[in-house]
């Protein structure tokens, strides 16, 4: 049997959520913990397949079929385990890498790399309590930083000159380079970091795989990171993830933050399950790691525009990831520039504050929308339909996207129309009565779709849809039927008026043919006609 690479395939379990794959095959339903449905493997009439969408696994008491999404698609579809994997990587959207079993070489790589970050590690960590180190160690302490907390996230200084090219000129050449911690110029080998604030980047298990730098001279850039190595890859690395990954857990949620600094300062303040991507760019991949555990998250920003931008991007990329399960927010940092601050300035109490105030994803998607877009004019409304329509379909579950659909439709008629409502043209009517009034707020709230069907109708009436109204129980047919013939009675009412003053003007000497006031007549007769048709109508 081929092998594959296990971190692809590992990846390919983290991308893929068990309840999609299984998903496709048995119709789930959430009960507790768990899925449930009825197996694909044995016939039965009573559920007693679960799926444990955290866990990964799959596990029926009826016949005891157990696995994951590779065994799944092996055993519904028939496939060898390569042709499951492609399968699989395909709807993941991973290109397939060339299998070939970890090799004696490749294998010495890692241990080295490992050996050398971690000798790095302690190196820096060591360098700054030494005489060098002096300015830095004020500084992190400065920035409100513990011994203890020294300790834990293993901070340590680069001194300025070269020192892990020299300490570990030893090693092979090749080994080092593969680290980023030193490069090749035209003068032979320099560190990357020099005169640098150390903050090592841990993966999952607590291995340092990579650092970031902070400068400290006030010299840009602020921060610098190791490139990616063979072994560290930006975009699938979050910040403070081995930390908090047990918090992420007991808490059910995540808190994302824009830097390293405020990461480990929220850790500190009782905000464990706190992680942040290295650099601004947030990636699918980030969201897929704290998806593993739970898919609540909370996104914390900066108050400003840039901060609004980096939501709606991290908003376009958790729709994927969204259930009907989900609880995914946004929260905006005032009274500071950033978590950190806020902490320092306002406590925990404030941060507290901040986190609780959060927006929920459907309400900061439609804020966007109406701060982004010209709302009050047709062209505008048209571009942000179609914004919405574009990241809604981003939700694999359809039916949760079609319920989020009909929450805005009812906020675009509710909102945009009433907007509208001045420029509506407006049939001289009798005003609408009380009941009559009611029934079409309930009929708006409760049926998105037939409202912004007859949109233009309804907001002509000139009623406030902005209220609650009693539930009348009705079904979609008889909303519809409500509306068309209350539409119908109003066309006859103004026909009957036409009619009316063409008669009089009749007998003031007006001339009208016969023809125009026949017209007008038939007109009334088809309208009665379909308000019978429409009425008497099963
Ligand atoms: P910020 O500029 O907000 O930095 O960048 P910060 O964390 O508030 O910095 P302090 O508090 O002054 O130390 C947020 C994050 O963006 C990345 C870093 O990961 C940083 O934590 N960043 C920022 C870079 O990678 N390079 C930069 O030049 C700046
Ligand atoms: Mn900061």
């Amino acid at each position: 049997m081929a092998k594959f690479d296990n971190n692809f395939v590992d990846e390919l379990r983290m991308r893929l959520s068990i309840v999609d794959i299984v998903g496709r095959r048995v119709p789930l339903v959430k009960k507790g913990q768990n899925y449930w449905g009825c197996c694909p493997f044995h016939n039965e009439k009573t559920p007693s397949f679960s799926v444990a969408e955290e866990k990964g696994f799959y596990h029926c008491f009826g016949c005891g079929a157990h696995g994951d999404i590779i065994s799944f698609v092996m055993n519904t579809e028939h496939l060898e385990y390569p042709a499951a994997i492609r399968e699989l990587a395909d709807m993941a959207g991973m290109k397939m890498p060339e299998y070939k079993p970890k090799s004696p070489a490749r294998q010495k790589m890692e241990d080295s790399y490992f050996e050398i970050i971690e000798n790095a590690t302690k190196l820096y960590q060591q360098l700054l309590f030494e005489p060098a180190g002096a300015d830095a160690l004020n500084y992190v302490r400065g920035r409100g930083f513990t011994d203890d907390m020294i300790k834990k996230y293993r901070i340590g200084y680069a001194p300025k000159n070269n020192i892990i090219t020299n300490k570990f000129s030893n090693l092979n050449q090749s080994n080092l380079l593969a680290t980023g911690l030193v490069r090749r110029g035209e003068y032979g080998m320099y560190d990357f970091f020099r005169h640098k604030l150390m903050f090592p980047i841990f993966d999952a298990h607590g291995k340092v795989v990579a650092f970031s730098g902070r400068s400290l001279d006030g010299s840009e850039p602020k921060y610098i990171n190791t490139t990616d190595t063979e072994l560290f890859h930006k975009r699938q690395t979050i910040f403070g993830f081995n930390f908090a990954r047990d918090e992420i857990y007991k808490k059910n949620r995540s808190i994302v933050v824009e830097g390293q600094i405020d990461a480990i300062q929220m850790q500190m303040h009782g905000f464990g399950e706190t992680v942040a991507p290295l650099g601004t760019a947030l990636t699918e991949d980030h969201i897929a790691i704290l998806c593993k555990s739970n898919r609540n998250i909370i996104f914390c920003f900066d108050g400003d525009n840039a901060g609004q931008k980096a939501a709606a991007r991290a908003a376009s990329i958790v729709l994927p990831f969204v259930r009907d399960n989900s609880d995914v927010r946004f929260a905006f940092v005032v009274g500071g520039k950033d978590p950190d601050e806020v902490l320092k300035t306002g406590g925990v109490a404030a941060m507290h504050k901040i986190i609780d105030d959060a927006t929920p994803l459907i309400d900061f998607l439609w804020n966007w929308t109406n701060q982004n877009f010209l709302v009050s004019t047709p062209g505008g409304r048209t571009q942000a339909e179609k914004f919405l329509d574009t990241e809604l379909k981003k939700i694999t579950d359809k039916k949760l996207q079609y319920e989020i659909e009909q929450e805005y439709k009812k906020r675009e008629f509710q909102q945009w129309r009433s907007w509208k409502k001045t420029d509506a043209p407006k049939i001289k009517l009798p005003d609408t009565d009380l009941v009559t009034k009611n029934t079409l707020v309930y009929i708006v709230n409760n049926f998105p779709d037939i409202a912004s069907q007859y949109a233009d109708f309804l907001s002509s009436l000139n009623i406030s849809f902005d209220v609650d109204a009693p539930d009348l129980g009705w079904d979609a047919r008889a909303a519809e039927k409500f509306i068309v013939s209350l539409k119908l009675q109003r066309y006859r009412a103004a026909l009957e008026q036409e009619l009316k003053i063409k008669m009089q003007g009749m007998i003031n000497g007006e001339n009208y043919t016969n023809e125009e006031l026949g017209d007008i007549k038939k007109k009334i007769n088809d309208v009665n006609q379909r308000l019978e048709k429409l009425l008497y109508m099963e």
